[in-house]
């Protein structure tokens, strides 16, 4: 058992969002559960940043795509530990395509990870943290979500407006239970994996023509936001959505 506050952060171990987010709520004093879909990243990381810490964290195999699987974690975690207070939905999956030529799988592959993957994480979070009657949950979306445009495609974007609405509901039926609910809307938070879904032109003129602070965003700026809204210091906020993009795209 820990006395710390327990933090399942999903897909924590790639080279964005995740990592740091896991790595800034442990530098917070958080017993942080690394869970990601790569079981070996999961572990690696895991062990890395307890030698960063002096300490040791839980790594797990976990695509959020798998109720039952989320639903034996999160069990194995609550076993263990006794508690879970923070719950960070971080897994996203995007491949883009023009509607009209985008294929079955996409559609539904981007749901399952970014819709279905935060719908069912939180459906296991959610019970064990009325029992205790508190806790706090950040949904990882995207600005795509409210964005007009053509550049992250309508799979991701209806994705991840969908995970915005499941916030507010989440928000507003749990607040009575000391629970709160918050999502995070990136813009650029640049990784190398990015060039993989996004095409040149995505990234050319970005820094000098569209983000109004001259620089894209870095893992770390979505880590900051995290951190304050799963603190204390964020006790009477819930069921918002913050956009965090420089500029590039704000308001929702
Ligand atoms: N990077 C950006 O510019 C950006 C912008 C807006 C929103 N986001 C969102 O932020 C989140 C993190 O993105 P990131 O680019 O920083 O990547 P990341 O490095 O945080 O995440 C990549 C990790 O996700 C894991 N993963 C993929 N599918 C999974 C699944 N089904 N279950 C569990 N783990 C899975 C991979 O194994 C990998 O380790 C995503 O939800 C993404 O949609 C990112």
């Amino acid at each position: 058992m820990t006395t710390a506050k327990v933090a399942l952060v999903t897909a924590a171990a790639g080279a964005g969002i995740g990592a740091a987010v896991a790595r800034q709520l442990a530098q917070d004093g958080m017993d942080v559960v690394i869970t990601d879909a790569h079981e070996r990243r999961a572990a690696e990381f895991a062990e890395q940043l307890g030698q960063e810490c002096g300490t040791s964290f839980a790594a797990y195999a976990l695509d959020v795509t798998d109720f039952d699987r989320v639903g034996e974690v999160v069990n194995d975690v609550v076993a263990r530990k006794g508690r879970l207070d923070v719950l960070v939905n971080n897994a996203g999956w995007s491949k883009i395509a023009p509607l009209a030529e985008m294929d079955r799988e996409t559609w539904l592959r981007c749901i399952d990870v970014d819709l279905n993957g935060t719908f069912n994480c939180m459906r296991h979070a959610l019970p064990q943290m009325i029992e205790q009657h508190s806790g706090a949950i950040v949904n990882i979306s995207s600005i795509a979500a409210w964005e007009t445009s053509k550049e992250h495609g309508a799979a991701y974007s209806a994705a991840k407006s969908g995970v915005h609405a499941l916030t507010r509901v989440a928000a507003a039926e749990n607040g009575k239970h000391g629970i709160r609910v918050n999502a995070v809307a990136p813009g650029l938070i640049y990784n190398d994996f990015l060039r993989k879904i996004y095409p040149d032109d995505f990234f050319s003129g970005y820094i000098e023509n569209k983000s109004l602070l001259e620089r894209v965003g870095e893992p770390q700026d979505i880590a900051n936001i995290v951190s304050f809204l799963v603190s204390e210091r964020a006790g009477y906020i819930t069921g918002e959505v913050y956009g965090v993009s420089g500029g590039v795209c704000p308001g929702g």
